[in-house]
């Protein structure tokens, strides 16, 4: 790489550090506004959610029995029915389909909610025609929303906002559940939503449903997913919870960790994540997802390169040939996929030949070897910060609840979802890297596993749906 180019990217990759101080003093302030949160009623912008869930015990796998589950989490409805086999197995069947794009954005908010109760009773009619899951002619559905929802039982919430580019106003404020209901009632499906949860939430029940802790030895603490969002949920102590009273024991908290640091105190801050903040519907919110989740790299990737090309330092011949301009797939936001950065991270080809044609492809962006390997060290600053960064909730909640588990010595188990901890390249390996540089459970002979726990929204729902009486 020529000097120049390379002094630039010296100055990315410093653009994109962090480092163990850092991460620490971000572990400390998220405890702190964790405690915030469960203390203040009202939603403040600089203030964690951690919303009361209503769900008040963890699964043990011994739960049985038939549920639906519907499942919206960003761009596709899934409808499911799971059967709970009672030792820790469960079978699933399950549909899908493509949320369309006119009914994400726009006035027409119950629209949406008509669609996902269309999708709901086509499912019944295709697999359980006869309602076989019925009870009493009726069949209980766990609906898993994955939006920060206001939860005031576990079969009431009110939307909080609307992320990953979802952005129907008139449903902010209104109960979900309800407006579900409606429309299967209109439809005359024999269903009622009984229970809604985060993804979150379903991804900790069912680890915890699936984990056979005489197998593992390590207790399922925290349930979270690392996918186009980012959040978490774990079972959090009643008298900790101060904002509401709370039955029983505790509850499980869906801690809306995207939210973090929204007045950004402690989380570092670039130039590209204030143009990509300032490029989305939830401007100023959820900033931590903005610099983790698979729905912001690939627009962090685009907006880096868009602003080194306008400063000359990249793509200089390229523009020179097009008369000024860029490829309109490097120039408009959301246009670069991050899945596109997975393949540059695994590219081992000679001159990075294959990075050349995904570049081809996905962005009509022609490039030479010395820029690939720019775009790859840029590529590579982007996820060492988020893997890094993810690590800080992990760290924050094990060390939070390490005191209740002190006279045993099993270790901890994170169940994660999402297709940026499955599959980005190095993410896990960077999450395990910032647990060390924290270091929350010094001096306790304990380890912080991540297990993949696919499937929590499904799954989860209906095991959220398990927990009402007849
Ligand atoms: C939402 C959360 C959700 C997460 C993962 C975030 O954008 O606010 O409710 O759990 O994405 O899907």
């Amino acid at each position: 790489m020529n000097s120049q180019l390379q002094a630039c990217i010296d100055q990315v990759e410093k653009d994109y550090a962090v480092d163990k101080k850092l991460l620490c003093d971000a572990f400390d302030a998220f405890i702190k506004l964790m405690d915030e949160g469960l203390t203040s009623k009202e939603q403040k912008r600089e203030c964690m959610p951690m919303i009361p869930t209503f769900v008040s015990r963890i699964p043990t796998g011994k739960e049985n029995g038939l549920y639906l589950a519907g499942d919206l989490g960003g761009t596709n409805f899934r409808v499911c029915s799971v059967r709970l086999n009672g030792d820790h197995t469960f079978s699933l069947t399950q549909s899908k389909s493509r949320i369309p794009s006119e009914l994400m954005k726009g006035n027409q908010g119950l629209e949406l909610f008509r669609y996902l109760a269309k999708k709901v009773g086509a499912f019944l009619k295709e697999h359980h025609a006869d309602y076989s899951c019925a009870t009493d002619g009726r069949l209980k559905l766990g609906f898993t929303f994955s939006f920060p929802v206001n939860q005031q039982a576990l079969d009431k919430g009110t939307l909080i906002r609307w992320t990953k580019g979802f952005d129907l106003p008139n449903v902010v404020g209104k109960d979900i559940v309800e407006l579900f209901q409606l429309q299967l009632d209109e439809l005359d499906a024999p269903v009622d939503v009984v229970a809604l949860a985060n993804d979150t939430v379903g991804t900790l029940l069912l680890r915890a449903y699936s984990n056979d802790i005489s197998k593992s030895n390590a207790h399922t603490v925290i349930g979270c997913i690392f996918g186009t969002g980012t959040n978490g949920a774990y079972f959090e102590l009643a008298d900790k919870i101060k904002k509401i009273d709370v039955p029983g024991n505790g509850m499980v908290i869906n801690t809306e960790w995207g939210s973090f640091d929204n007045t950004l105190q402690v989380l570092p801050s670039n130039r590209f994540d204030t143009i990509v903040d300032s490029e989305t519907a939830n401007k100023g919110y959820h900033r931590f997802e903005k610099r983790i989740s698979g729905m912001f790299l690939g627009e962090l990737l685009r907006v880096t390169l868009k602003c080194l090309a306008d400063d000359g330092q990249l793509f200089a011949k390229l523009k020179e040939k097009r008369g000024g301009s860029l490829p309109h797939r490097l120039e408009e936001p959301w246009q670069l996929d991050s899945q596109v950065l997975l393949y540059l991270e695994i590219d081992d080809s000679t001159e990075l030949r294959m990075s050349g044609l995904i570049l081809e492809n996905e962005l009509r962006l022609t490039t030479t070897f010395e820029e690939r390997l720019a775009i790859r060290a840029i590529t590579r600053a982007i996820s060492k910060r988020a893997g890094l960064l993810s690590s800080i909730p992990i760290a924050a909640i094990v060390s939070r609840v390490k005191d209740r588990y002190k006279d045993d010595d099993r270790d901890f188990e994170v169940g994660c979802d999402g297709l940026v901890v499955e599959f980005y390249p190095g993410f896990q390996d960077r999450v395990y890297e910032g647990l060390g540089m924290i270091d929350a459970l010094k001096g306790l002979n304990k380890k912080v596993y991540l297990r993949i726990a696919k499937d929590g929204s499904g799954v989860g729902a209906a095991l959220c749906a398990s927990t009402v009486d007849n």
